[in-house]
This record gives structure tokens, sequence and C-alpha cells, in this order.
């Protein structure tokens, strides 16, 4: 039964394991939502121009650290901000040596670095294009225990976009799973039922993260009375019997493997609604409250008892860390079961920024 209205769920505070912050006034903009509700989480490096090196990312983490502190009322941060750490990752590009996978790893601040086959998604084009040129570079990861975080869809033009995580999995994952076996892998933002499978068989090195939309939606949400470009984002959403799959992964008892990123990543309302619209959607709004809708609805959020159920504390709280190898948070987080309005847009610097559910309203709410 799904849980009744008012119901109150604390878990360990949660963090989010893969998104975007952008920089500058977009920044300032976007990490109060995150800073709210997350302890840490996993920044994506596809800047304009890209997070490449150890000083890139020293850099980048200077400015979310201000922008943290410059925002530290509306994230409802102590006064030095110190209770939300960004986690930062570097772009994989064919420059990236060995060398800069020890000195990243040897930071206390590089939790991994990010595989993008080039033009596979926003902000992607300084990305990889032969893998196998990579060798060293993955030897060194394996070697320093750097987590390789993958956005997993193929780029040629003649496979449908529809299929370009499944080949991806058949071509590029696969073997590079089998060759370096102690290569700690995250298949990010996995949208398709192989993709949960494949992750499911793999070994412990092996994890995935799921956003929200890809739980919460299947494709037809693109098209619902004409082109929704708020709900195109990818990997792009997938058919229903995939968004099913997903859900029996992330709910599946004890599982390890799965855990949230959401992936969300704003971009300008107008740099959307226009003839060639930008991939991503924006949900740091909703960041565990879209998740305890999902799990809620699946009848995973509640236990027996009325205890929150493991499952919903595993997702959100557990298999993130330990995959990365860090602690649990000690501090928690409180969410009730009040209807919210999702207000049209919000602000994103000069622009505005049109959020997940815009218009519509949210199921929970934070318990400050
Ligand atoms: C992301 C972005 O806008 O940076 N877009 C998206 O649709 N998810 C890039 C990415 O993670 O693929
Ligand atoms: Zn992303």
């Amino acid at each position: 039964m799904p849980a009744p209205a008012n119901t109150r769920i604390t878990i360990p505070r949660p963090d989010d394991w893969h998104l975007h912050l952008r920089d500058g006034d977009a920044l300032n903009a976007v990490l109060p939502d995150t800073a709210r509700r997350f302890a840490r989480a996993i920044v994506m490096p596809n800047l304009k121009p890209p997070i490449r090196t150890l000083d890139d990312a020293a850099g980048y983490r200077e400015r979310i650290l201000a922008a943290l502190k410059a925002n530290r009322d509306a994230a409802k941060l102590s006064d030095d901000g110190s209770n939300f750490a960004p986690l930062m990752t570097l772009y994989l590009t064919p420059e990236t040596t060995p060398d800069m996978v020890s000195a990243a790893a040897a930071s206390e601040f590089v939790h991994g670095i990010k595989l993008y086959p080039a033009g596979a998604t926003t902000n992607s084009d300084a990305g990889v294009n032969n893998l196998d040129a990579m060798s060293p570079v993955f030897e060194a990861m394996e070697r320093e225990g750097l987590v390789l975080q993958i956005h997993g869809e193929v780029t040629d033009t003649d496979v449908d976009v529809f299929d370009r995580e499944h080949i991806f999995i058949e071509r590029h994952l696969n073997p590079i799973v089998e060759r370096f076996a102690g290569l700690k892998i995250v298949f990010e933002h996995i949208t398709t039922r192989d993709a949960a499978e494949f992750v499911a068989a793999a070994p412990d090195t092996v994890a995935a993260t799921l956003t929200p939309q890809h739980l919460l939606m299947n494709r037809n949400a693109i098209f619902v009375g004409g082109i929704r470009p708020h709900n195109y984002c990818l990997p792009v959403l997938k058919r229903e019997e995939h968004r099913a799959a997903l859900l029996r992964a992330v709910t599946a008892k004890d599982q390890t493997k799965f855990f949230i990123g959401t992936d969300s990543a704003p971009h300008a309302t107008h740099t959307k609604e226009t003839s060639c619209g930008c991939a991503g959607i924006y949900s740091s709004h909703g960041g565990v409250e879209f998740y305890a809708e999902v799990f809620d609805a699946a009848d995973a959020l509640l236990a027996a008892s009325g205890d929150v159920d493991s499952r919903f504390v595993n997702f959100m709280s557990r298999n993130g860390p330990a995959f990365y190898g860090l602690p649990v948070n000690a501090e928690t987080l409180t969410i009730e079961k009040v209807d919210r309005p999702v207000p049209e847009s919000l602000e994103f610097g000069e622009h505005t920024l049109t959020p997940l559910r815009a218009g519509e309203s949210l199921a929970w709410r934070l318990v400050d």
C-alpha cells in the first residue's frame, strides 16, 4: 500500500552521484536546491571548455565552494557552507595520461573520471573516439582505485537513437569490464532492461546510477499532445518495458549495485524551446522527492513495520557511498508526503529554467 498522506520518513542524508552544476550565474541559481538535500554530489565535468586537469577541477571546486558561501541562506547551510561537499570529476579526453590519473587520485577531491563518447551528449565534443587507445589510462585508474563514470551510448549515425545504450554494452562496456577486472565502473543514468541486467550480472566492480525521469516516465512523455522539449534528455527516455525493468532493478531486495544519480542538467528554457533544443532535465528541486514517489508507487518505500523500507535507504543513502568507498552520512534528511506545486519556471541567472513537473505538483516535500 502506498504511504498515506502526511507520512514522514527519515533517511541518512543522501548524496547525488551524478549532477550537472554548470558555472557562474547558473551555478549560483541551482546549487541551493542540491545543497539543501544532499551531503555530497559527484559533479560532472562537461563545462565549456571541459574540466580536464586536476588544476581545472581545483578551480571549479573553489567556485562551487564560493557559490555555497554566497547562497548559504537559500541552501540552509552552516555559516561556512561546510555541510555540502562537491566531489569532483575529470573529463576523459584523448590527451588524458596515466600521470594525470595518479595526480587526481592523490588529491582529496577528485573521485572519478568521466568517459563521454565524442558527440554523445551536451558538451561532449572533447570526448573519446578510440577507446582502445585509452588502455594505459584505464590501467592507471584500476591501480589508483579511481572510478570510471561512463556515458554508455554509441554515437554512430547508423545506430537508432533508442538502441545506442544496449549496443554500447556489447561493443564497448563488456570488453572494458572483461579486460580491466579491477576497474571500478559506474554505468551512468541507465535507461534499458539490457543495462539493468548487464549491471546486475556484472562483477561487484560495476554499478549504475538511475535518474528520476527514467524511473517515472517512458518515451511517450516526450510526445504527449505535441512535442515536450522539457522531457528530452540523453540518454533519451525509453519504452515502458524498460522503465519497468529499471524499477525492478532498484527495488530488488538487498541489491547493492544501483543508486541515485539525478543527472539534473539545467538549460535555460529558451535553449530547449527552440528548433534544436538542448538535452537535459532539471530535477534538483525535487532531487529526493521524485525518488520517494517512485518507491512509494512501487510499494517499496515503507516496510510492513511502518518504518522506511531498507530498499529505499540502500538506493538513496548506502549503495553509493559503499561503491565510492566513502562513509554513509551521519546526518539525516526527513521528507513528508504533502503535495506541493512546482513553479512554471525558476530563476536561472539572466534567464529562466523549466523544472521537471513544471506547473504540476510533487507528492513529497522536505521537512526542515
Ligand atoms: C547533460 C547536460 O546537459 O549536461 N544532458 C542530459 O541530457 N543528460 C549531459 C549528459 O549527462 O548526458
Ligand atoms: Zn549527466
